[in-house]
């Protein structure tokens, strides 16, 4: 880079992939993912051409909520592996130019975690207890919660404990599940913890980390009654909250990631910080990304506008005018670890609802519309000026499991609701890399090589039939494929800098009739959310086609289809 040229830092423009480890790829054959595993897969995400992974938890874990309830943030839990695991892993991705993120979870601790059960056997008032949020209970006995609060998980968000000699006791805060007890963020002893946390994983060499439940740590003052209940993720078909719950979005969080920033800039490299932050309206989410704060937030309202071309259009819009505003990097994402993947939610018959979770009994998608429209989406998506995630799979078109039994779920969220939420098990659901092999081959008794897959454990979640034809096997070095798609948009991306670039909205888009094009640079988006052919410009010629029937003979861009387009030489 000359000298003078101005330094941009690598999150600006990132790709980055969301490994979800429990379901990425198992090395040891026990059925589920682990850190070794990621390692093997190295190569596939080089050759898929991601700047950076982003891991969700690891760490040693009782896995009550699948990691997010963290006992020992600095070790790695026997499940996925060991210390050194993670280290090779790092070493290994860093010599291939792939920047690792890791997940933090500073709103709660596990109950098994040392301090909570310290503050178990200490008395009301002390020091162990003030690290969490113990209150008396009320009425005459104390056996009514402190509150109204409800998890959002469902149920309330308070438990009673019981004395050492049996009587009942003091009621703790868990915002989610009952073995996820808040923590007390007006305590010192707190803050220095999360720093030296931090720092622990700085020093090993991670790039950054995605800050669980950003908006969650501070609670307003006197935890005031609030009766609203939010969900697990707020979707379209509930109203939206327009009073910000005591619990959420409090301005005492900022001074924690001013915290965090100085720490981070204690370090080189340009590490990062992303926002897992529910909130509304969209000022306020980038509000977390002000100088000296975070440097990216999830933008969840683009993952909630669904297929649906004025919702994309509009929330594109206002991100970019917000973003602009704090001169922060916007931030794309149409699926993770909580969500109905994308590309079952557009096969919807509408394709802008947000279920949580579908079972058997619920509509089920129609997979093949699903999988053209998912196509399209990542083209929209990757032609889009800041940074994107691709959550594991996306690149396969891979879609929910949708039809799991409820025996076999284990998301909290289900258990909470009495099943009315369906959960988030199905998008976690382990990989497919292999059509043919025993849990299409997501355990492997070794590493890469050429070793035959190992039957080994059933992986932790079913995978449904249908996932042999969406393999990562059947799509690599196929033509046509989505995982080639995929891979030609990261180049075209990556060679002309889309992620740094501008966007303009093109004459041709008319959102109320679902046509969407923007232009970034000489290269010009095209996508057909509607029922009528669109006319594809003639002086443009197509350099990226979503599938290869997407223009008609005579020059017409199909319904859900989307083109990249140059002007003609
Ligand atoms: C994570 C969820 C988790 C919750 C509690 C989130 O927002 O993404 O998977 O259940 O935080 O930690």
């Amino acid at each position: 880079m000359p000298k003078h040229a101005q330094h941009i830092p690598w999150w600006q423009d990132a790709v980055i992939y969301q490994v979800y480890p429990r379901s990425f790829a198992d090395a040891d054959a026990d059925g589920m993912g682990d850190l070794r595993g990621v390692a093997s897969k190295l190569g596939y995400l080089k050759d898929l051409g991601v700047d950076a992974v982003w891991l969700s938890p690891f760490y040693k874990s009782p896995q009550a909520d699948a990691g997010y309830d963290v006992a020992d943030y600095r070790q790695v839990d026997p499940l996925f592996g060991t210390l050194s695991d993670f280290d090779d892993l790092l070493t290994r991705a860093h010599a291939q130019g792939t920047r690792i993120i890791v997940d933090l979870v500073p709103n709660h601790t596990s109950d098994e975690h040392v301090w909570f059960q310290a503050a178990l056997a200490a008395a009301p008032g002390s020091p162990e207890r003030d690290r969490y949020i113990f209150r008396d209970g009320q009425g005459p006995n104390g056996d009514q919660e402190p509150n109204n609060w409800q998890s959002l998980f469902g149920g309330p968000a308070w438990t009673r404990t019981v004395n050492p000699d049996g009587t009942p006791g003091q009621w703790y805060l868990h915002l989610f599940d009952v073995k996820q007890p808040d923590l007390n963020w007006d305590n010192d002893e707190v803050h220095a913890e999360m720093r030296d946390i931090l720092r622990f994983w700085l020093d090993r060499g991670v790039d950054g980390f995605r800050v669980d439940v950003a908006h969650g740590m501070v609670k307003a003052e006197g935890l005031p009654d609030w009766s609203e209940k939010v969900s697990m993720v707020q979707g379209t078909e509930q109203p939206t909250v327009h009073d910000t719950p005591p619990y959420f979005d409090q301005e005492g969080v900022h001074a924690i990631y001013e915290e965090w920033n100085a720490v981070l800039a204690e370090y080189d490299g340009d590490r990062m910080m992303v926002a897992e932050a529910w909130v509304e309206p969209m000022e306020r989410i980038f509000r977390y990304v002000r100088a000296g704060e975070m440097q990216q937030a999830f933008n969840f309202g683009f993952l909630l506008a669904g297929w649906n071309a004025q919702n994309i259009v509009e929330n594109v819009t206002e991100t970019l005018a917000a973003a602009a505003v704090v001169g922060a990097p916007p931030t794309w994402v149409l699926s993770n670890h909580d969500t109905v993947r994308h590309c079952t939610r557009f096969g919807l018959s509408d394709p802008t609802t947000f279920p949580k979770g579908i079972a058997a009994q619920d509509e089920q998608p129609d997979e093949d519309l699903g999988r053209v429209r998912g196509r399209a989406a990542a083209m929209v998506m990757l032609a889009l000026p800041g940074s994107a995630y691709v959550y594991q799979g996306d690149e396969l078109t891979l879609p929910e499991h949708t039809t799991l039994p409820d025996e076999c779920r284990q998301d909290p969220s289900f258990f909470r609701t009495g099943g009315v939420e369906r959960g988030r098990d199905g998008c976690r659901i382990p990989l497919p890399w292999a059509a043919e092999s025993p849990g299409f081959g997501f355990s492997r008794a070794v590493d890469d090589g050429d070793a035959p897959a190992s039957s080994g454990s059933e992986p932790w979640l079913p995978q449904p039939d249908s996932y042999a034809r969406y393999a990562a096997d059947q799509q690599v070095g196929v033509e046509g494929s989505a995982f080639e798609l995929y891979r030609l948009l990261l180049a075209v991306r990556a060679d002309r800098e889309l992620g740094r670039g501008r966007l303009e909205w093109s004459r041709q888009n008319r959102p109320a009739d679902g046509v969407l094009s923007y232009a970034n640079g000489a290269l010009q988006v095209l996508a057909n959310l509607g029922a009528q052919p669109v006319e594809v410009p003639a002086d443009l010629e197509v350099a990226v086609a979503s599938r290869p029937d997407a223009v008609t003979e005579d020059g017409f861009l199909v319904p859900d289809a989307a083109l990249w387009l140059l002007p003609r030489a």
